[in-house]
């Protein structure tokens, strides 16, 4: 169960490499999480990452999980559950494409597509129900300022996002009520394994500070947070930002 602060004894993670991810469970051992499961495509690093967080005194397990196979979700994730309460699940999996190539051709466009939003539609479903099934629990998705309005330089991976986030909201909505939490975090550019190598644009932010904001989101039950939280303000205006004006902005 969740303690008097809303911080979990046991977390999910899917996407269980996920630097954000894991810095985000490094934090929250520090604090009372004794379990965690991370699930994600078998590999060594997946393993690894496994280690990094029994060597702080976590019972650590791994789990196979493709956001790519749907169809598996149910029974992947339905054992997970069945070992015994999750106080919050962590949907972390995602990928950034390379836009160039991926207009280019768009089978690997979809791909991006079917791992961020489809992904997260079914696995958003299936741990969602388990959470309700228990009557309790936080469902914790990384969203994206990219996805808050597409931007000509990376649309595909902003529309994937803009999907996942309107259907982590609508979830929060379904959910209020029933004891499981939503929260969506809109990261700006944060310095991973996934934005390696990219330049980096101003208010660019870190794992270790999404752990800070995901855990004061989890204390304050939160149903947004934005990382850094100037980026609230920032991207209000963009949003509001006429079109052929936006187009022209060299972001
Ligand atoms: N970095 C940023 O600037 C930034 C900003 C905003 C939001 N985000 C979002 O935050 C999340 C975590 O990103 P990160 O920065 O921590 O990047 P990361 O370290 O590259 O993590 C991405 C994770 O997604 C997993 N993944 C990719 N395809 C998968 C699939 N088909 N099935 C299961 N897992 C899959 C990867 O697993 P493998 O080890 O198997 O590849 C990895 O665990 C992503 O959703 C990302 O879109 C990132």
């Amino acid at each position: 169960m969740k303690d008097a602060f809303g911080l979990p004894q046991s977390l999910l993670v899917l996407g269980g490499t996920s630097e954000i991810a894991l810095a985000t469970a490094r934090r929250l051992i520090g604090r009372r999480t004794r379990t965690v499961w991370l699930a994600g495509r078998p590999s060594p690093g997946l393993e690894e990452a496994a280690e990094g967080l029994r060597a702080l005194g976590a019972d650590v397990r791994t789990v196979a999980f493709d956001a790519l196979d749907p169809e598996s979700h149910e029974t992947v994730l339905g054992k997970v559950f069945a070992e015994g309460d999750i106080d919050m699940v962590l949907l972390a999996f995602g990928v950034l494409g390379d836009q160039a190539r991926d207009e280019r051709e768009p089978a690997s466009a979809v791909r991006v597509a079917q791992t961020n939003y489809t992904g997260a539609v079914s696995a958003g479903l299936v741990t969602a129900r388990a959470l309700q099934t228990q009557g309790h629990g936080s469902l914790v998705f990384l969203s994206s300022v990219a996805g808050e309005r597409a931007r000509r330089s990376n649309f595909i991976y902003g529309s994937s996002k803009a999907g996942l986030d309107a259907f982590a909201q609508g979830l929060g909505d379904a959910l209020h009520g029933t004891g499981v939490h939503v929260m969506v975090v809109r990261p700006g550019f944060v310095r991973s394994r996934m934005t390696a190598g990219l330049e980096e644009p101003p208010l660019a932010t870190t794992p270790d500070a999404v752990a800070t904001a995901v855990e004061l989101g989890l204390r304050r039950r939160s149903e947004t947070v934005w990382v850094p939280g100037a980026l609230r303000l920032t991207m209000s205006a963009l949003r509001h930002t006429p079109r052929a004006v936006f187009r022209r902005l060299p972001i």
